[in-house]
């Protein structure tokens, strides 16, 4: 059954996708002097045609929450840059450095489908551009709204953040020959990073561009963590439960890298139970804005239970 929910993401999806193609067009950008065709093609390899496009989902409809006068175009420049900053996150995480995953959003992985060297490159590309998009005067006006966007996204997908969280993954399957398995502590703490904090910078700097004041970014920084967390215990659950297409990528992998993971430590029973629970303190979260929150508070619901 489509639910009103899969048709605002569907519908939000095709937005997007426009709005991404319109950004990696072959004409060259004041201040740029050439679009090499083969790293722009992967980089659009990596970025259209598949994905969740969950974490730009996040960011304009919690802008649209607190200020409903916004349009999902004016939002568009914020959107494509964590998307983009996403995208070049799994490219490089695909890597055979990494994961060496060979199948991603059911296609090739951009490594596969061009070369390493290439992946690299528009992993690089990638995450300039989602700052290029952020920084650009002639999308957001405001130059103090543009700052806190540029390091929102910086803190997030950083040494602290994503890539911080990524290199503790890595040291956490044993790569670097410290041997102790994490606690789960640990692993709370390095999924906080790795998926956490981009899930968390999307639903912050939503709150910004809809004019938040101090307690609403607080507040929906909030939000973010549960869902960020939420988000991890469903990909682990589903590396577990789910089918590699249904999920357009490799299953069953952490148990074979000898990931850390929840499910692994607390048993897929007891990560259902907390999701539930996560859910439900997402969702109060949304309170003070009443029947109007019913979107997010789906997205949170999806988030948990998703299949893909
Ligand atoms: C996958 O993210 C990487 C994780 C952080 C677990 P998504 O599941 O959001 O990937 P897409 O964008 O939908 O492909
Ligand atoms: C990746 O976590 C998180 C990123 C920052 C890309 P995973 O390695 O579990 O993501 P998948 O399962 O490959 O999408
Ligand atoms: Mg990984
Ligand atoms: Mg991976
Ligand atoms: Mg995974």
């Amino acid at each position: 059954m489509t639910t009103a929910f899969d048709t605002a993401l569907a519908d939000f999806a095709d937005l997007l996708e426009a709005g991404l193609t319109a950004r990696l067009d072959a004409n060259p950008r004041p201040g740029e002097i050439v679009r090499p065709a083969r790293l722009l093609a992967a980089m659009r390899h990596a970025v259209l045609a598949g994905g969740k496009r969950l974490r730009p989902f996040l960011l304009t409809e919690v802008a649209r929450l607190l200020n409903p006068g916004l349009t999902v175009e004016t939002l568009m420049p914020a959107a494509a840059a964590i998307e983009c900053l996403h995208c070049y996150s799994l490219v490089h995480d695909d890597l055979p450095a990494m994961d060496d995953d060979t199948l991603r959003r059911g296609r090739p992985t951009v490594h596969v489908a061009y070369d390493e060297a290439t992946a690299i490159l528009a992993g690089d590309a990638l995450l300039t551009l989602a700052f290029d998009l952020l920084a650009d005067p002639t999308c957001y006006t405001d130059p103090t709204l543009r700052a806190a966007l540029v390091l929102d996204l910086a803190r997030a997908g950083g040494l602290g953040g994503m890539v911080g969280g990524q290199m503790l993954d890595l040291a956490a399957e044993g790569r670097f020959g410290d041997g102790e398995a994490p606690d789960e502590a640990s692993i709370r703490q390095l999924q906080a990073m790795k998926t956490g904090a981009l899930i968390r910078a999307a639903t912050v700097m939503g709150a910004r561009l809809g004019d938040g004041n101090e307690q609403e970014v607080r507040r929906f920084g909030r939000f973010g963590d549960i869902i960020g967390l939420a988000f991890q215990l469903a990909d682990d659950l589903l590396d577990v439960t789910a089918t590699e297409s249904e999920m357009g990528k490799a299953v069953a992998k952490d148990a074979a890298h000898g990931k850390g993971t929840l499910v692994a430590r607390l048993g897929v029973d007891a990560v259902r139970a907390e999701l539930d629970r996560l859910v439900t303190e997402a969702t109060d979260l949304l309170a003070p804005w009443g029947a109007r929150s019913e979107t997010l508070a789906a997205t949170a619901r999806f988030v948990a239970d998703r299949r893909r």
